[in-house]
């Protein structure tokens, strides 16, 4: 057997343990602000929803209950304004992360077909297509510089993971008509949607982006970020009826399945509103007094008007940066992670509890 590990490159991460162990020997301790990863409590109205489906002896549905497909078409309705949203085309993900990784080979895509994601992504969408044997192609532009002959499967990231960037209403229609018009299947990670600091987000099943049809076109949503529902792993899909069908029916077969009481934690925490207004505004401090430090330290910030990271520049390598803070005990993402274009950036994500996030601030001063 030839070990598909051997198609994937190096887990990024491992390249940062040596920054990370010369961070943690900083005397007041290491502010790790590289992975975004949830650090505040799981809402009580999620954990008190899990504690109460415990009893879940039989196997749970692979499409999701149809209380679960309800609570989401409802909140991308009435919170996202997707008025084409239907319970029946949506589908419950064990994290979206586990779709990014999965979906060319869930679809079927095979050598000779092209996978394609932004220039500056998360690492995982390449991992999909290597995973499939498909070919990994990056854009600044989808529309300039892909071959839509080639190309079956087109990623949009808006939030963007790094750069925080949002792609405007009428940027994402003009991808929108080009994929339609060649057939290509559009899929947008969304998993940032409701963390819009100087933007607001806006998903490619707004009718002001797509018209009144969902066809071709895919979002995925997850509750990791917005619900510190990262360790219970809860996402979804929606869109395109017969893509959702086609997914469900493989995904029914290699049991993908969301368990029972993630289930129901899931619909207790897309039914609540006020716990991701509250952790909105945790993130909000952070991001501005961590912004602020950068700055004042002589950062220049791009984009980041979305997400949880700051994607941050001193017009060095990215390598030169992450050492020279790993020495101060304050650890962050290199930009090069998520493209060559990056390698002069860091991303500096601001997960990190209130007492940390004021240690590196007055590290920075
Ligand atoms: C762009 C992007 N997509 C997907 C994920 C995966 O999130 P999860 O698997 O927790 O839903 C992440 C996680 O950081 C991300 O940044």
């Amino acid at each position: 057997m030839a070990p598909v590990s051997d198609r994937l490159p190096v887990f990024p991460w491992d390249r940062l343990e040596p920054y990370k162990t010369a961070a943690a020997a900083h005397a007041d301790g290491i502010v790790d602000l590289s992975v975004g990863t949830p650090v505040d409590p799981v809402p009580a109205v999620i954990r008190k929803a899990l504690s109460a489906a415990a009893d879940s002896p039989g196997y749970p549905l692979t499409y999701g209950t149809g209380s679960l497909r309800d609570a989401v078409a409802d909140y991308l309705r009435d919170r996202l304004g997707i008025t084409g949203a239907r319970p029946a085309n949506v589908l419950p993900l064990i994290g979206s992360k586990e779709l990014v990784g999965w979906l060319p080979t869930l679809l079927g895509l095979r050598e000779g077909d092209q996978v394609a994601y932004p220039e500056l992504a998360y690492p995982t969408y390449e991992i999909g297509a290597l995973v499939a044997r498909a070919e990994p192609v990056t854009y600044a532009d989808p529309v300039a510089d892909l071959d839509p002959a080639r190309v079956k499967l087109l990623w949009l990231n808006t939030p963007s993971n790094p750069t925080g960037r949002v792609l405007a209403a009428a940027e994402l229609r003009r991808i929108v008509d080009w994929a339609r018009e060649h057939g290509i299947l559009v899929v947008s990670d969304e998993c940032y949607i409701e963390l819009g600091w100087d933007a607001e987000p806006v998903s490619v099943l707004h009718p002001d982006v797509c018209g009144d049809s969902h066809d071709g076109l895919i979002a995925v949503h997850s509750l990791s970020k917005r619900s510190n529902f990262a360790g219970y792993r809860g996402a979804f899909l929606a869109g395109d009826a017969a893509v959702v069908k086609e997914l469900l029916g493989v995904r029914k077969h290699t049991g993908m399945i969301v368990p029972a009481p993630v289930q129901s934690a899931m619909i207790a925490a897309l039914g609540d509103r006020e716990h991701a207004v509250v952790q909105k505004e945790r993130y909000a401090r952070r991001r501005a007094v961590l912004r602020t430090a950068f700055e004042s330290a002589g950062f220049r910030i791009e984009h980041s008007e979305a997400s949880l990271y700051l994607w941050a520049t001193r017009g060095e390598s990215c390598w030169d940066t992450v050492g020279d803070l790993a020495k101060q005990g304050i650890l962050v993402a290199p930009g090069e992670f998520y493209g060559p274009t990056g390698a002069h950036f860091v991303r500096v994500a601001f997960t990190a509890l209130d007492e940390r996030v004021d240690a590196a601030v007055r590290r920075l001063a």
